[in-house]
């Protein structure tokens, strides 16, 4: 398969590369690092990476910006971030991407522990990662072609715990060789609509 990997780079995204990379041909992108360049926020960026890359089996998505902070002092604009960055920068990919994706191909998107599972200062990491999982259910069923989408949910990493630990008291972390398996059971299975938990 050919596989776009949108945070190719990052924690999660590195761990994801080394899995599909044993299998399949992996075209990395970032912010500012891999093959490709792209800004997940702007559908016209996103448009211009598949204008470039051309049609691809998969998509996977491992990105995704955020602000945590205490309720009481939440501004609209901090929720923003999230909304813009983490939830429609990925939706922006499916919406892209629908267009371009092989018969049969696949988005994986991510979204994290905290949709049900919340701690203190995640109030936009909770309703972005919920958000993410509802807009995947409902994808699934519209999708052409056989396209397919399903989302990854992980807990925090062990790679992430020197910054995150302090804020994930109590979580079991896992590492994120463990989270790039829930990529491969989406990318080379055939469910959809599906949101796999890494606990
Ligand atoms: N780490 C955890 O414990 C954990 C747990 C659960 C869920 N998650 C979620 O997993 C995702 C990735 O986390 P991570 O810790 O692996 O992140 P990370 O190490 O910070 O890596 C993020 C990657 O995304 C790229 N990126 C960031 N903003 C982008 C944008 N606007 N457009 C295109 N690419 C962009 C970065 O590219 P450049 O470096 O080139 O800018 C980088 O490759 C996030 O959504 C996070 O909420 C993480």
């Amino acid at each position: 398969m050919d596989i776009l990997l949108i945070g190719a780079n990052g924690t999660i995204g590195k761990a994801v590369a080394t899995e599909l990379g044993q299998r399949h041909r992996v075209i990395s992108a970032g912010g500012n690092s891999g093959d490709e360049h792209v800004d997940l926020t702007d559908l016209a960026s996103v448009e211009a990476l598949f204008a470039r890359v051309g049609p691809v089996d998969a998509v996977a998505i491992a990105a995704g910006n955020l602000h945590f902070g205490p309720l009481a002092e939440f501004t609209p604009e901090q929720y923003a971030i999230g909304l813009n960055d983490k939830l429609m920068g990925q939706v922006n990919v499916v919406l892209a991407g629908q267009k371009v994706l092989r018969d049969g191909g696949s988005f994986t998107l991510i979204s994290g522990v905290l949709s049900d599972d919340p701690i203190t200062y995640g109030s936009s990491a909770s309703m972005v990662n919920a958000a993410l999982e509802g807009f995947a259910r409902s994808a699934a069923i519209e999708l052409p072609r056989g396209l397919r989408i399903n989302v990854v949910s992980p807990t925090v990493l062990t790679e992430s715990l020197e910054g995150y630990g302090p804020y994930f008291r109590g979580f079991e972390s896992v590492p994120a060789a463990r989270v790039a398996l829930a990529y491969s059971k989406s990318v080379e299975g055939a469910q959809t609509g599906q949101v796999y938990r890494v606990l």
